[in-house]
């Protein structure tokens, strides 16, 4: 019942009397960190905190036992999300905080792990103090941090790693991260990753992250349903999916989270920790996270005989789905390159072309770039030259030892390619095929676009005419527009996306008004195929 103290349940730590017990005042707000999930890894004002509540606002995640020891008057408000049940939205959450303490309730707001570690617990503390509602914080056992702890990693061990980063990884990697990944001194914890794991791997290896770099995953760790796996970042993916783990896990990346690692038995490491030195100072050697860098994160000078790295340059975007596309198509092009593979984009995405040039390929004199001295080869992911290529590309592999090669387009594979998405779009004798392409202004890259509609209005038997979703003409619309005039009653005017992978040209090829628009080309073998020959033009093999 609101308004009323809460008994105390008949057992239960009992805090010394000299020690002076937290207080829950009617009206206000505890934000409590209720740690990993085992119910005595709350902290002792936590608990305190919880037993004087009369209302508790839970997360699904966090010491959910506790809620059964409260007393029967107490309310508890569920505003976790799980299966089938639509959460409250933050602001929903932070409005109810504030009305239950508003009616002069003692209000727990019980969170998992800590309320400030990717736990919106300042956006409800801003909720609480915008309303005029006292609001305290709880610190939380972190499952960032306990989550390895319960799966025997250390996240820093003296001369193996001496920091820790935390991430969101529920999305892309950024700079930081990657960074992080490859200093070998680092231990990064993936939080909220879990379902994102074969994505942040190809992520990390399409970035020079070595793939036997050692990953740990525990899943609802300090549970008793608790399971750890181990891997690397080579075979993490099929690890976990062979063992079903799934939410809630914690995703933990470097060298103390290698099998056996606090097993001196197995890996002896305590015998490499150097005896003098403190912090960095004291870290062991020879432990390089990050494939082809030197201790200085400098461009290691390729070993004789190992193939320049392959550099594959897209125009970034900010759709998931084309960042899928494009990391998927670069995994393909990997796994037959003869040398390393790294991602690389010229605009909405990190990392930058010419940061990636500028850390595979050394300065270079004009004069010694000869083909045996090339580092790193652009391949543009691109289907036409244009700005990208010419400028963006261009500047980044000048005065470097590195090369650009050519676009993909146009190419003859890339007709069959567009044939192949026309026809799972459903195309129909008698439809008028529009083929869409980006835009530029080159006239060069106009030019090109225009050769790739007559290899596809060859391989299409029927003529497929052109539109540019930006810069040059005629534009999509158009040139829809100008399909239609043409066809009988009731005929359909069908757009060939000439773009790589979903995104913002995609989009505005998708809304110039055709009656259907072919996927992009996308992850296909043709595609990926071509960009290895353009790798191998560019080397003169
Ligand atoms: C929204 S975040 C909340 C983090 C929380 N504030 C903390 O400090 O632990 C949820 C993520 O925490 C991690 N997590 C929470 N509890 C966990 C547990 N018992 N075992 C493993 N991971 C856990 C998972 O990565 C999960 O996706």
């Amino acid at each position: 019942m609101s308004g009323q103290p809460a008994s105390r349940p008949a057992e239960g730590p009992q805090v010394e009397a000299r020690l002076v017990e937290a207080r829950l005042e009617p009206g206000t707000v505890a934000l409590v960190g209720g740690g990993p999930g085992a119910w005595d890894l709350i902290t002792v004002r936590g608990l305190t905190l919880l037993r004087q509540a009369d209302v508790v606002v839970a997360d699904r995640l966090g010491p959910r036992s506790l809620l059964d020891e409260l007393a029967d008057d107490v309310e508890v408000i569920d505003v976790g999300k799980r299966p089938g049940a639509h959460p409250l939205s933050q602001e929903a959450i932070g409005a109810l905080l504030v009305r239950l303490a508003q009616d002069g309730r003692r209000v727990v707001r019980l969170k998992g792990g800590d309320p400030f570690v990717l736990g919106r617990g300042g956006e409800e503390v801003l909720a609480c103090r915008a309303a005029g509602i006292d609001v305290m914080v709880v610190p939380g056992v972190t499952s960032a941090l306990a989550g390895p702890a319960a799966g025997d990693v250390p996240v820093t061990q003296r001369g193996t790693a001496v920091a820790v980063h935390i991430v969101n990884a529920h999305g892309d990697l950024g700079p930081a991260d990657l960074a992080a990944l490859a200093d070998p001194g680092t231990t990064t914890v993936l939080m909220m990753g879990v379902g994102w794991l074969p994505r942040l791997v190809a992520q990390a290896l399409l970035n020079g992250i070595s793939p036997a770099t050692p990953v740990a995953v525990v899943q609802e760790a300090t549970l008793p349903t608790q399971r750890t796996v181990r891997g690397t970042l080579a075979d993490i993916e099929q690890v976990v999916a062979d063992a079903g783990i799934g939410h809630p896990a914690v995703i933990v990346v470097g060298r103390t989270a290698a099998d056996g690692f606090l097993h001196p038995e197995e890996l002896a490491a305590a015998a490499d920790v150097p005896a003098h030195g403190a912090g960095r100072e004291a870290l062991a050697e020879g432990a390089e996270i990050a494939e082809g860098l030197t201790a200085d994160g400098l461009p290691a000078p390729a070993a004789p005989g190992t193939a320049p790295v392959l550099i594959g340059c897209s125009h970034g975007t900010r759709s998931r789905e084309g960042r899928d596309v494009l990391r998927a198509l670069l995994t393909r092009i990997a796994a037959q390159a003869p040398g390393p593979v790294r991602e690389a984009f010229v605009d909405v995405q990190a990392p930058d072309v010419r940061a990636v040039v500028a850390a595979h390929a050394e300065l270079a004199e004009m004069r010694t770039r000869e083909a045996e001295t090339v580092q790193a080869v652009v391949v543009p992911l691109l289907l036409s030259v244009g700005y990208h290529v010419k400028d963006d590309i261009g500047g980044a592999v000048a005065g470097r030892a590195a090369t650009a090669a050519g676009p993909l387009g146009p190419d003859p594979r890339l007709a069959e390619v567009m044939a192949q998405r026309l026809d799972e779009a459903g195309l129909r004798d008698g439809d008028a095929v529009v083929m869409a392409g980006s835009g530029t202004r080159d006239p060069e890259g106009v030019a090109q676009v225009e050769e790739m509609a007559r290899l596809l209005s060859a391989r299409l038997g029927r003529e497929a005419t052109v539109g540019f979703a930006y810069a040059a003409t005629p534009s999509v619309p158009a040139a829809v527009a100008a399909a239609r005039e043409g066809l009988p009653k009731g005929g359909r005017v069908v757009v060939a996306s000439y773009v790589l992978a979903p995104g913002h040209f995609h989009d505005l090829v998708s809304g110039a008004g055709a009656d259907v628009v072919a996927a992009p080309l996308g992850d296909h073998e043709l595609v990926a195929e071509i960009a290895l020959e353009r790798y191998e033009a560019a080397l003169g093999a």
